[in-house]
């Protein structure tokens, strides 16, 4: 039934029919918008592949940032969560895996899968890890090229369906900012890994034949600008670069399946959610504001302090993890020094190649302010860490100075997103907290509602808003272009509770 209006429109009554989603609008002018559901945003092939309501995603955060409470609380609201396995040891990694598994049963979840070019052999035991748990969906990330465990998690347990059809029962999810990658996952996996893996016998003659017939990721998420890793790319360049990637490559394979493509980075306004889904966005992905929300395993002062983030209070600064390769992660600049700080020992690092060769006063400096400690008892602790996690990197240690060096450097990369997580008195200045701009666009969009502030910041509420506004969004655009002028007022941030969107998606 489609409301036909008599008389002219207000603001109020225009949002009213607007947010009444599954009904279509007729305006007295003659203009007309047919019902949009958020979950008709999409791909329903995506929806229908991972068991999904929404074609909606929350991304991993690491450290257990992306927790097991947001995992559960996105899989019991027909959304896809990923635990932010990458910085954890595998024990803390297998009990996440146990609560959600235990929580969600059939429900949809995943876990994330990091590139470890420093530690190769961790990425290969969190593969195992995953293998023996019957975890069959991982967000790949942070990847510079395909590997072995990767390969391995991908092919693990392939087999023909009663019908002939090849099933790879682990799927993986790609996060990728650029398309020479992209187009490897988009691809079979090589030769060289599947040969290898029937040398090792974790697969079949005929297995690996199978697995060259499926792409390493059937979906993969065109990561623009975001929180974290990244390659500052722009959400409206990279996006239709990797869709037109996914149209080529499903040309050129011609997958029984197809492929599909989610955008990520930037994603925090009922706006950019209709914006990602009308450039034709297999689904979205968000991740700073979860950061933000209380389910996060971030701390109160971090969510405090997003709270207040703007669009321009975030910087770029060096990672731990590929620290001396020079790779950057994207994090807040607001109320904490570690971008800066961070810089200095990046820049240290560069022109120095070991403890004994740095400058007295820069060493006193940082002795002072970073580490609150002499060098020689941070590579105490650094050497016992590794000793437990990675012996090869003490082994280096002994052989290369400049490597030492870069350990106790990062130790303060390390120990600055655990104070940040922990909220740890006294390090605030220390706080490294990933964050895009993605927060400024949220807070600017949720300012004067009761998302304005840490309080009541929850993920499936802050979700359903998001894909709720971008339902009504996408309908008054329909009438925009048909010659309906909107009041301004009907732009004011619209924010509903989760009793009020339950109400409106019933
Ligand atoms: C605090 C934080 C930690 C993150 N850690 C990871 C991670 O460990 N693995 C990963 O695949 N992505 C990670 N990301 C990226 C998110 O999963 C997501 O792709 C990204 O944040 C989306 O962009 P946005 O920040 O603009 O929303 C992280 C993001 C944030 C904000």
């Amino acid at each position: 039934m489609s409301p036909q209006l008599a008389s002219p429109v207000d603001a109020a009554e225009m949002r009213a029919l607007l947010y009444q989603l599954g009904t279509s609008v007729q305006l007295p002018d003659g203009a007309a918008a047919p019902a949009c559901r958020p979950e008709q945003l999409g791909s329903a092939a995506f929806r229908q592949a991972h068991g999904l309501k929404y074609a909606y995603v929350a991304g991993a955060m690491a450290n257990g940032i992306g927790s097991a409470e947001i995992v559960i609380a996105m899989g019991q609201a027909g959304m896809l969560g990923f635990f932010g396995a990458g910085g954890l040891g595998l024990e803390r990694v297998e009990a996440a895996i146990q609560q959600v598994q235990a929580a969600l049963g059939d429900k949809p979840y995943g876990f994330n899968l990091l590139h470890a070019p420093n530690e190769p052999d961790h990425e290969a035991a969190t593969v195992e890890l995953y293998l023996k748990y019957g975890v069959k969906l991982v967000e790949a990330a942070a990847y510079l090229d395909l590997t072995l465990p990767l390969v391995r998690y991908r092919t693990a347990g392939i087999h023909r369906g009663p019908d002939g059809q090849v099933v790879a029962p682990n799927r993986v999810i790609a996060k990728i900012s650029r398309v020479e990658i992209a187009s490897k996952f988009f691809s079979p996996p090589p030769a060289k890994y599947l040969q290898e893996l029937v040398q090792r016998g974790d697969l079949t003659p005929e297995q690996a034949e199978m697995a060259a017939t499926v792409p390493v990721a059937q979906d993969l998420t065109a990561e623009a600008d975001s929180g974290g890793h990244t390659d500052n790319r722009p959400a409206l360049t990279l996006l239709p670069t990797m869709l037109a990637l996914r149209d080529r490559l499903q040309a050129q394979f011609a997958y029984a399946g197809g492929l599909r493509v989610g955008a990520a980075g930037g994603i925090a306004t009922p706006a950019s959610v209709a914006a990602a889904f009308a450039m034709g966005a297999d689904f979205v992905v968000t991740g700073s504001i979860n950061q933000a929300c209380h389910e996060s395993g971030s701390s109160d002062d971090v969510r405090k302090m997003l709270a207040s983030a703007q669009q321009a209070d975030t910087a770029m600064a060096p990672a731990g993890d590929m620290f001396e390769m020079g790779v950057k992660v994207q994090v807040l600049k607001r109320g904490t020094l570690f971008a800066m700080r961070a810089q200095k020992l990046y820049e240290l690092y560069r022109a120095y190649d070991s403890l004994e060769a740095l400058p007295a006063a820069d060493r006193e400096k940082i002795e002072r302010d970073l580490f609150k400690a002499p060098l020689e008892t941070i590579w105490e602790q650094t050497e016992a860490y590794f000793a437990k996690r990675d012996p090869r990197q003490n082994e280096r240690a002994a052989r290369d100075a400049k490597h030492k060096l870069a350990l106790v450097f990062r130790w303060y990369l390390g120990q600055s997103s655990r104070w940040a997580n922990a909220g740890e008195p006294g390090r605030q200045a220390d706080y490294q907290v990933w964050c895009g701009p993605a927060m400024g666009a949220f807070n600017e969009w949720s300012r004067g509602t009761f998302l304005d502030g840490p309080a009541q910041r929850s993920v499936v509420p802050v979700a359903l808003n998001l894909l709720v506004g971008a339902a009504a969004l996408t309908r008054l655009h329909i009438l925009k272009i048909q010659g309906f002028r909107p009041d301004p007022l009907l732009a004011a941030p619209f924010v509903m509770t989760l009793p009020e969107l339950e109400a409106c998606l019933a």
